[in-house]
């Protein structure tokens, strides 16, 4: 709900349970309160001193607080201000400075996005400023909504005069918290490793974390939590900010002279700078601000309701998904149509619903050196094409699915050789798995992608498509745009790649659009807008999974991971783990199979079928249900709850990692139980008051090294 009090110029913006406050001083933005729901009071109180030593005022008439100590909602440069600005503008002489005063606001209104994904629905207040240094104007978007903790807000800036105007930054939002003590979470890593948590004390000067990859990348998450002192996992507050974006983008925490922390970010201003021509605007990605009372648990809950309620298409988003066996690990490059149909005879015998065909299935691909780009039957491996294949899942009542990635080319490609300058950058080129980038700021080059894709989708045979991105940009440079425009190409690639995904994803309704770039390396709500589900890793391993699932579930939902059962020993680690740890690790997102089922033994098989029937059981629970994570992988054993809402169905999840000789007991506490309820866990033979549970807890069994555990909690 958003209110405005018109005596004291005070913005209310209300969800769940929060309230965040800001209010017109003297013209400016005052940043006032983001945190648990407080009365409509105007906090004029909160004001601090009006300056301090070396600030600098602004020009007499213009304000009596230096904008150096108040909190802002989006800050200006050059105008006393020496904390990071949020926009940077540069003028046809030359200048830099912006003062933005409040100009309008107006609440119930929408926003033009464009291909950019943006959650849905919710109220929406527009704070219009204007630049008294130039003619530009700025319009500060807030949505609301009444069902969760998350508020959304990104910028527009306008050029409303008759000069071109040069953005060097424009972030989505600033958030000026006061002074505290606070720590940062973010979520760092690599490949085969993406998403592990990294808890830090928030030292003076700023914090950051950025990709410059042209993709949100698998090395730091678009996703940052500031936590205040004593926050853990379930009790303290804490922030949490996650970007709507996926391309190269930076979020920052900056502490300063004051104690204050400013949060912000968006695009990465690093070889970023857009021309704004006279009457036009520049729009930028939106980010997700959460605030908890509940400890980062309660974080990733709000986080997880948000993505699912408001982001992720509501087609999707808590519809049972296909049970998938995925060609990659099974067989890789190494195929025929006569090795591919018992590999669907074979994922038949699984329990899957759906067989997807991965890479090498296209142009003459045999190996990764050749053909992206050509996205045609590659007809010396598949003689009748994809057509017999998606009939033999039919036959088994099963759908097909099959590879793709469009975003790419290879040098040894018709594609490339037809037209190389559609490659970003120009030869010699940086080599990366033998790929370049195409330019999709080059809107000839989306569609023509899109036509080939279309061309395959339209056949009818394709219920599910994996999108992938294996290669990161470099040599930023487009034949399509001219020389002092190069800093639009990333921002204008990734506009690119959302324009081909709505495109195909609106008109093939019906397909599943699977993300993924080398496993997690586009994992974020940009693409969660498109894609409903994103494959977490290229590291299959139930142990090294088990880390990646529980880093990824501090932002996303589980229902938004891919998680297979692979073989043993892993192909990634070397390591052997039982089956039934690889199918309960497996079975905490859109489960699936990552494996040949011809090298699994009948009781693999019926463990395989037995696996997929539970699932189908208990996916409400992962579609729908909150997540409690219990223990943490990177500090010993494993362990989550999943909850249903009504706090009467739960599936606890666990993995002991190395067993010590002589251990002993431990106790795993449960978490968000409703007190009052009775609770009985069938497999441990207990029957007990949920806050028995909660308190005292049950002792994790006794395991061998990577062994698991999945129980069952019924409530009453
Ligand atoms: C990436 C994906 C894998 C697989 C390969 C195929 O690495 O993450 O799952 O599709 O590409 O080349």
């Amino acid at each position: 709900m958003i209110y405005f009090d018109k005596n004291r110029n005070t913005f209310y913006l209300e969800g769940k349970s929060f309230s965040y406050v800001f209010s017109v001083e003297e013209g400016y933005l005052h940043a006032r309160h983001f945190g648990g729901r407080v009365g409509r009071d105007g906090l004029t109180w909160l004001n601090g001193a009006p300056a301090m030593a070396f600030s600098a005022m602004p020009p007499a008439g213009e304000g009596s607080t230096s904008l150096d100590v108040m909190p802002q909602e989006y800050a200006s440069f050059g105008q006393g201000d020496y904390r990071t600005p949020s926009v940077l503008l540069e003028r046809e002489d030359g200048q830099t400075a912006s003062r933005f005063f409040y100009l309008s606001h107006e609440v119930g209104c929408t926003s033009d996005f464009g291909a950019l994904p943006h959650a849905r629905g919710g109220q929406t207040l527009k704070v219009t400023l204007k630049d008294v240094l130039s003619d530009v104007e700025l319009d500060l978007f807030y949505t609301v909504w009444e069902d969760c903790d998350v508020l959304t807000r990104h910028a527009v800036i306008r050029n409303t005069g008759s000069e071109p105007v040069t953005i060097c930054r424009a972030y989505s939002f600033c958030l000026d918290l006061p002074a505290d003590r606070y720590e940062t979470l973010c979520l760092h890593g690599h490949h085969c490793g993406e998403r592990s948590p990294e808890r830090t004390p928030l030292s003076h000067g700023t914090f950051r974390i950025e990709s410059a990859r042209g993709a949100s990348s698998h090395q730091m998450n678009p996703f940052l939590a500031l936590l205040r002192a004593g926050c853990g996992e379930e009790t303290g507050e804490c922030y949490g900010v996650e970007l709507v974006y996926s391309g190269s983008f930076v979020l920052s925490a900056e502490r300063s002279q004051t104690e204050g922390v400013r949060v912000q970010g968006g695009i990465n201003a690093l070889n970023f700078c857009w021309s704004l021509a006279a009457g036009e605007d520049f729009v930028t990605p939106e980010a997700a601000l959460c605030y908890s009372k509940e400890g980062l648990g309660g974080l990733s809950r709000s986080l997880a309701d948000f993505l699912r309620l408001h982001v992720i298409s509501p087609k999707w988003a808590f519809a049972p998904r296909p049970v998938v066996l995925n060609s990659w690990e099974a067989v890789y490059f190494d195929f025929d149509e006569a090795k591919l149909l018992s590999l669907i005879d074979g994922a038949a015998r699984t329990g899957a619903d759906t067989f997807v065909l991965d890479d090498g299935w296209f142009g003459c691909r045999g190996d990764d050196t050749t053909s992206l780009g050509d996205w045609r039957v590659n007809l010396s491996k598949l003689k009748g094409g994809i057509a017999p294949l998606a009939a033999r899942c039919r036959k088994h009542n099963m759908k097909f699915g099959l590879w793709f990635e469009p975003e790419m080319v290879s040098e040894k490609s018709e594609l490339y050789r037809a037209h190389p300058d559609w490659a970003i950058g120009a030869p010699p080129r940086c080599a990366c798995r033998n790929q370049y980038v195409l330019d999709f700021s080059r809107p000839e080059v989306v569609e023509y992608v899109y036509g080939q894709l279309a061309e395959i989708l339209k056949t009818g045979d394709v219920a599910y498509v994996k999108w992938d991105m294996n290669r990161h940009l470099t040599e930023f440079w487009s034949k399509g745009l001219p020389a002092g425009r190069q800093g639009e190409l990333a921002h204008r690639h990734i506009l690119g790649v959302y324009t081909l995904a709505r495109r195909l994803t609106e008109d093939f309704p019906e397909v599943l659009f699977e993300g993924c770039s080398g496993g997690g390396g586009r994992f974020d709500a940009g693409m969660l807008y498109y894609f409903p589900q994103i494959w977490t890793s290229d590291n299959t391993d139930a142990y090294a999974r088990a880390k990646i699932q529980y880093g990824t579930s501090f932002a996303y939902p589980m229902s938004a991971m891919s998680c297979h059962i692979s073989a043993s020993p892993n192909h990634q680690t070397g390591r052997s783990t039982p089956f039934s740890s690889r199918a309960h690790i497996a079975s905490l997102g859109a489960t699936g199979f990552e494996l040949n089922p011809a090298a699994l033994s009948e009781e693999e098989l019926e463990m395989a079928r037995e696996h997929v029937r539970t699932y189908r059981e208990m996916q409400p629970l992962v579609l729908q249900g909150d997540l409690y994570r219990l223990a943490s992988p990177f500090e010993g054993d494993f362990a989550v709850l999943l909850l249903s809402k009504d706090k009467r169905e739960g599936y606890l999840v666990g993995m002991c990692g190395l067993v010590e000789a002589g251990a002993y007991d431990r106790r795993l506490r449960l978490a968000g139980l409703r007190e009052d309820f009775v609770y009985e866990i069938p497999a441990l033979g207990i029957v007990a008051r949920g806050d028995t549970l909660l308190h005292a807890g049950v002792l994790l069994p006794r395991l061998p090294d990577f062994g698991t555990f999945a129980w069952r909690i019924h409530g009453k």
